[in-house]
């Protein structure tokens, strides 16, 4: 296959600061499976993130709090086997790090141990501190993630902005340093005011990917399905829709319904 991407070098953690020093944008798309994986990879995305977005988009659950360790290392795996050049980067999913960080140890172990995804992303600050350093300690990158955490919902109650009051503002600055300080190697920064996010990542050294946090962070990431116009009932201001997959796949699948209710599918250049 004809890899749009002239650059074939594997993308790593120290690339990734390289960039940040350089000014050049980082990019980063979820993938869940191996076949759209192929093709993200292929088009020259830096990173693929094996988001926990999985349990709404591919399970259609309501939050991404029920997606389980094993239904993100299935998807990891499926995802690492169609990936020559991204960083792949999984989502712990909830409750398999919160708990203490001897657990998050085995948990995040377990993920890289069978998925040979190249590193994990965790939500949340000072909150989680301890499983991250430990994470870390034992030569696992750790991107950290904050702002809007969805695995948070049912403590906010809203998928609305986050952090535009100050002491939110004041928290977010701090737990970003106090990620760096642990050796993160990326943080993300969702839905926040982009004054902030601009802010923080001119404050740490560590590359900031932003979604839904303005054009002054160091690379943008976005859902796949919701870019590719698959989704049409998720709208936020911050969503480009570089395609509308939604009204091709419908085309495309209707066409196949009529051609076989009105036998043209298959011709006879179509069978043995
Ligand atoms: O799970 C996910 O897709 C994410 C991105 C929105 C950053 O965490």
């Amino acid at each position: 296959m004809a890899y749009l991407s002239e650059d074939k070098r594997k993308v790593t953690t120290q690339r990734l600061r390289e960039m940040k020093q350089r000014g050049e944008k980082i990019s980063m798309l979820t993938s869940y499976d191996y076949t759209m994986a192929k093709i993200v990879d292929g088009a020259g995305v830096d990173v693929i993130l094996v988001g926990d977005s999985a349990s709404n988009v591919m399970a259609g659950n309501q939050t991404t709090l029920p997606i389980t360790l094993d239904q993100m290392i299935y998807h990891a795996k499926s995802v690492v086997r169609g990936v020559q050049r991204a960083l792949v980067v999984v989502d712990m999913p909830f409750g398999t790090y919160q708990v203490n960080a001897d657990e998050a140890i085995a948990n995040a172990v377990k993920i890289m141990k069978v998925s040979h995804a190249d590193a994990l992303k965790l939500e949340g600050g000072a909150e989680i501190l301890p499983s991250v350093k430990h994470i870390i300690d034992a030569g696992i990158p750790v991107m950290g993630h904050l702002g809007l955490t969805p695995q948070s919902i049912n403590k906010f109650g809203t998928y609305a902005v986050r952090a535009k009051e100050e002491a939110e503002a004041e928290k977010l600055i701090s737990d970003a340093h106090l990620l760096e300080e642990a050796g993160c190697f990326s943080l993300v920064l969702e839905k926040i005011p982009a004054v902030l996010a601009q802010r923080v990542a001119s404050e740490v050294s560590i590359p900031v990917i932003g979604i839904g946090a303005g054009s002054g962070v160091d690379g943008q990431v976005l859902v796949i399905a919701d870019m590719l116009g698959m989704t049409c009932d998720f709208s936020p201001r911050f969503l480009r829709r570089y395609a509308n997959l939604f009204e091709v796949i419908t085309g495309a699948v209707g066409h196949y319904v009529e051609d076989v209710k009105n036998c043209d599918f298959p011709n006879e250049k179509e069978q043995y």
